[in-house]
């Protein structure tokens, strides 16, 4: 007997192509050629190779929705529509009378809206022959999602972790193995990257460093590729099933939102949730404000500055016109280890220049105590990143500057592994983690000193 799945039924045909509706945003984003011959060449060697239909999805601006396959669809189905629910204990602690509203991204084998664009990727990636995905990983949620999609598709998965997420959460590596992925702490020995790194006095890791040891081993192995979890314009597309669920939860309940908070590593949690409702903003006319959510360890958007600069600490990627602290930026070893990353997706920067989306910075204690206030009143431990969108909803609820509104929080993931950083909160052992204003002005400098970025 052929069993009926009941929720496919529940989940979008499409996803959300932002481009189309900003096509002159996405022209911005490209680096004017004549600025691109001038780019140091050693960083040109290497670009990673998209499948077709992953480049075409990173630039069409002519087709508003993108149609999700059949496969990808039936692989959403085993863990969406996500839950979207409204937070009434935390509403009566608080004392208010705003609507807190959130999409909870956690409940899926990885544990976090990663998963949307790993089963995607991993798709796309098999179709094209590709037989061994190779990533970086920061907190280790990505890196779970793609070797749990590498395995459904059949795929060969290697990881870079950075070795201070990877100690505080060791599960995280075992979870990967037992999907079969092979995991390497990352500096790592095995990459050129990783041993430079380690010979140099008071070595440290980033994201940045991991990335740069995947591409550097990516180049090394025949039929493997590159597999990025954020930032590229195709991975925020795919992210936007979470938007688009919730533009159908919403109209069932007749609501829409005049906030909307998410936090920012690279920006595709971000613009999964924002895009689709931005564009139902725009073309019903509400208002809705879009709160891009970051760490005081690691303020790109509110701190750092417009220009072009490198994804990777090594320089083996291509350049982005991007908010950016500076690709040799070190980020100081916050528990949310997905936001760690010294840039932001280049459209989402061009969104944010153009001011159709906001951006503020909160501490870590601020979000570890809005996200322990969550879990005790709505039965949900938040991921460390989450918890950074749920602080700054709840500074604008204290301000009382969102009396009687409605607003949506995205819970990107849960904390369950991340039980230790919410302890140190408890014990009040917290390293500080803002960073000197010096500190910025250095690596700005840098950037700003580069011959490309006098125009910018
Ligand atoms: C739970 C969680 N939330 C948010 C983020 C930030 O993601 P993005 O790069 O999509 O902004 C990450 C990144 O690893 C994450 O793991």
């Amino acid at each position: 007997m052929k069993v009926k799945n009941m929720s496919i039924e529940l989940i979008p045909t499409y996803w959300c192509n932002l481009l189309a509706d900003f096509p002159d945003l996405y022209q911005s984003t490209l680096i004017d050629p004549s600025i691109r011959l001038s780019l140091p060449a050693a960083t040109k060697k290497v670009f990673p190779k998209l499948p077709l239909n992953l480049l075409k999805q990173s630039h069409n601006v002519t087709d508003a929705n993108i149609f999700i396959p059949e496969p990808i669809r039936k692989m959403y189905a085993t863990y969406r529509p996500t839950p979207f629910r409204r937070a009434m204990l935390l509403e009566k602690a608080l004392e208010t009378r705003t609507h807190i509203y959130y999409k909870f991204e956690g409940s899926n084998i990885s544990g976090s809206h990663k998963l949307n664009s790993a089963i995607a990727q991993a798709y796309y990636y098999k179709l094209a022959g590709v037989k061994h995905l190779i990533t970086g990983t920061g907190a280790g949620q990505w890196g779970t999602a793609i070797a749990y999609a590498c395995q459904l598709f059949g795929l060969e998965c290697t990881v870079f972790m950075v070795d201070v997420s990877l100690r505080q959460k060791p599960q995280r590596k075992k979870m990967m193995e037992l999907f079969g992925a092979t995991v390497h702490e990352s500096p790592s020995t095995i990459t050129e990257l990783g041993l430079k790194t380690l010979s140099e006095k008071n070595s440290q890791s980033s994201l940045a460093i991991a990335t740069g040891e995947a591409i550097e081993l990516t180049n090394k192995i025949d039929g493997a590729q590159f597999a990025v979890g954020s930032g590229e314009n195709n991975v925020l597309l795919h992210q936007t099933i979470i938007g688009n669920e919730v533009l159908n939860q919403m109209e069932s309940l007749n609501i829409f939102p005049d906030k909307v908070y998410a936090c920012v590593g690279a920006g595709s949690n971000f613009g999964g949730i924002a895009f689709p409702l931005l564009r139902h903003a725009q073309l019903h006319n509400k208002h809705c404000e879009f709160i891009a959510v970051e760490p005081v360890a690691c303020p790109k958007l509110t701190k750092g500055i417009y220009a072009i600069d490198l994804n990777d600490f090594s320089g083996a990627s291509p350049y982005s016109k991007m908010y950016t602290l500076g690709s040799q930026f070190i980020v100081p070893a916050i528990h949310a280890g997905g936001l760690r990353y010294h840039g932001t997706s280049a459209f989402l920067s061009a969104l944010y220049a153009n001011h159709y989306i906001k951006a503020c910075a909160i501490s870590q204690e601020k979000s570890l105590a809005a996200g322990l206030l969550f879990a005790k009143h709505e039965g949900i431990l938040p991921a460390p990143e989450s918890a950074y969108a749920i602080a700054a909803a709840i500074d604008d609820i204290e301000k009382n500057s969102l009396r009687d509104g409605n607003i949506i929080i995205n819970i990107s993931g849960h904390g369950l592994f991340d039980i230790a950083a919410y302890e140190q909160y408890q014990e009040n052992k917290l390293p500080p983690d803002a960073i000197a204003n010096e500190v910025l002005r250095h690596n700005i400098n840098i950037l700003k000193n580069n011959s490309f970025n006098h125009i910018t």
